[in-house]
């Protein structure tokens, strides 16, 4: 009863922000993601019936504040196998944690598939979508290589993720960490209290929508220009939506803005690259892989190294 599985972390392309239903996690509006290669978590499962208690280790060090998340979790596979075997989950995150880079995506991806195998339940990767997405929203896309949707759905079984493309072709994101710290406010929290406070959160599902229809035909043309500016809209019109919430929510730094700027400076010169952020400071530019290097290039005029990471497309989760 025992099984190990790595997840990588996606970015959306067209973001999730707020739900309908919180139990289930039903969410106001489907989304899509690019899952990444350089980004991902491993993580160990182990049942036993002589187990007197739940044990959570992240990077090798126990961890009691995240374990209650993931006894809860675990407990909606327990109750489908009708066991209350304890567990015990080793986890190690090549992600930073808690910083806008979706390590929560990778985490409850690796650890459901990982559950999934060592309790021979032998969901489908749809099937198990939708219990991963009630450990985290986004983890649903994290399943899948390539580009992912998640469709909002209207019930638990309804609300799940496929592989809409396998992203063979020129894409890549050029990830600018801004700062790796553990963010003040969750993704939960905040996009909670935008939807309870934000007088713009009610234009926000129906212009994900319609995003994300015209990011559908982007990405079957494979055009990367349009796939790009789609993307950077519906970005800044979520943070927008959260910054009108009340108290505001605002991830952006003075270092984000600055790289934003050289974002706008690169498609001055010519280059196709564009940008989106999530609940955090840090900012990923959609480019062609190709050309990952001379962004890159650009800006290490006004960034350090280990500032600025390319990453390609990354595969499904995969047991190891
Ligand atoms: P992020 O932007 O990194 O996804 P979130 O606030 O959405 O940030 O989620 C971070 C939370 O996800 C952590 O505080 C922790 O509760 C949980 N988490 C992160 N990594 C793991 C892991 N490897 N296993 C289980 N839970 C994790
Ligand atoms: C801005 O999936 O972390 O990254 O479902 O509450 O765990 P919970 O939220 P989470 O939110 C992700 C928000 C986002 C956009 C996205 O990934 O679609």
């Amino acid at each position: 009863m025992k099984a190990k599985v790595r997840a990588h972390a996606n970015i959306a392309l067209i973001k999730y922000w707020g739900k309908e239903d919180e139990v289930l996690a039903i969410p106001n509006n489907s989304s899509l993601s690019l899952t990444l290669d350089k980004f991902y978590t491993e993580t160990e499962v182990e049942f036993s019936s002589e187990f007197t208690s739940d044990e959570f280790y992240l990077n090798g060090v126990k961890d009691d504040a995240t374990l209650s998340k993931v006894s809860n979790f675990t407990d909606l596979f327990r109750k489908l196998k009708g066991i209350n075997d304890r567990v015990i989950v080793r986890s190690v995150n090549y992600v930073p944690t808690a910083a806008g880079l979706a390590s929560s995506a990778s985490a409850f991806a690796a650890l459901g598939k990982a559950i999934n195998v060592s309790l021979d339940l032998n969901l489908s990767d749809e099937e198990l979508s939708t219990y991963v997405r009630q450990g985290s929203g986004s983890a649903t896309r994290s399943l899948y290589g390539g580009l992912v949707q998640w469709t909002k759905g209207n019930s638990h079984e309804s609300s799940k993720a496929v592989r809409i493309d396998p992203a063979n072709f020129d894409i890549g994101m050029v990830v600018v960490i801004v700062n790796s710290k553990e963010k003040k406010i969750s993704s939960r929290e905040g996009m909670k209290q935008t939807v309870l406070t934000s007088p713009f959160y009610p234009a926000w599902p129906s212009e994900a929508e319609k995003d994300l229809d015209l990011m559908k035909v982007a990405i079957k043309n494979q055009d990367l220009e349009a796939i790009g500016k789609i993307a950077e809209n519906n970005a800044l019109k979520m943070h927008a939506t959260m910054m009108a919430a009340n108290p505001a929510i605002i991830y952006m730094e003075e270092k984000s803005m600055q790289a934003i700027r050289l974002v706008h400076e690169l498609r001055a010169e010519g280059i196709t690259a564009y940008f989106t952020m999530d609940a955090g400071p840090n900012v990923k530019i959609i480019c062609q892989l190709s050309q990952a290097e001379v962004i890159k290039a650009k800006l290490l005029k006004e960034f350090n190294e280990e500032e600025i990471i390319v990453t390609g497309v990354g595969p499904d989760a995969s047991i190891i």
